[in-house]
């Protein structure tokens, strides 16, 4: 079985950059959630489209758990089963914190419906990139118009970030959280060690 790492974090963290930068270090396989299937592409489309405008939060748990199912069984089990490295944009962690705390479905039933989604798949290492709102709110102003998710408010994202916060706090084996505030290289190399120190095996590799 390869090394499966999850990065995750709120709007702006820069995850998806350091996410790519892992990937290219190890040579892995780099995945994202949600969208990286065919069918997942349009499951995206259909969450984060403004047009959708207000579903469920039970509707939009299980449109998030469906692309995770779908991305588990026809991507991530394969690679890892063909002894790859994954490196994973945003996983079980964000359904918790977004539908879970952001939405008020509460933590414990979207565990649950993310435990069946994945089969119990669960990452080796989480990298939460922790950064101040105003920077994340810098970011994001830069990056242009705000998809459904970006635009649902900063009471909606101050619980997002409580619900992370929650989760590496009760986890702290499996979770690490790395300050995003500096340069990419900067949070690259605090990226870098923190995994080192928490997946020994990492360390010896190129
Ligand atoms: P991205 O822009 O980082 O690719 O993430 C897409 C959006 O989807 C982001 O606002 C977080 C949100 N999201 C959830 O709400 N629940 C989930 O389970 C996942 C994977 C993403």
């Amino acid at each position: 079985m390869g090394r499966f790492v999850v990065f995750e974090g709120g709007e702006g963290s820069g995850k998806s950059t350091q996410a790519r930068l892992l990937a290219e270090r190890w040579g892995a396989e780099l995945t994202f959630e949600p969208g990286d299937t065919e069918v997942g592409a349009r499951l995206r489309a259909l969450l984060l489209d403004p047009a959708t405008g207000d579903l469920d939060p039970r509707a939009e748990a299980l449109l998030m758990a469906a692309d995770r199912a779908h991305h588990v069984a026809t991507r991530i089990r394969p690679a890892l089963n063909r002894g790859r490295d994954v490196v994973c944009d945003r996983f079980v962690g964000s359904s918790i914190a977004y539908q879970g705390y952001g939405r008020g479905l509460g933590a414990e039933p979207v565990a649950a419906l993310s435990a069946f989604a994945t089969g119990g798949l669960t990452p080796d290492l989480v990298v939460l990139l922790s950064v101040p709102a105003d920077v994340a709110g810098e970011r994001l102003a830069a990056a242009g118009v705000p998809d459904r998710l970006e635009a649902a408010g900063d009471e909606f994202h101050r619980q997002v970030g409580e619900g992370y916060l929650a989760q590496a706090a009760a986890d702290p084996d499996r979770w690490v959280i790395v300050s995003g505030t500096g340069s990419i290289d900067d949070v690259a190399v605090r990226v870098v060690e923190a995994i080192d120190a928490r997946l020994p095996s990492s360390a010896s590799r190129p």
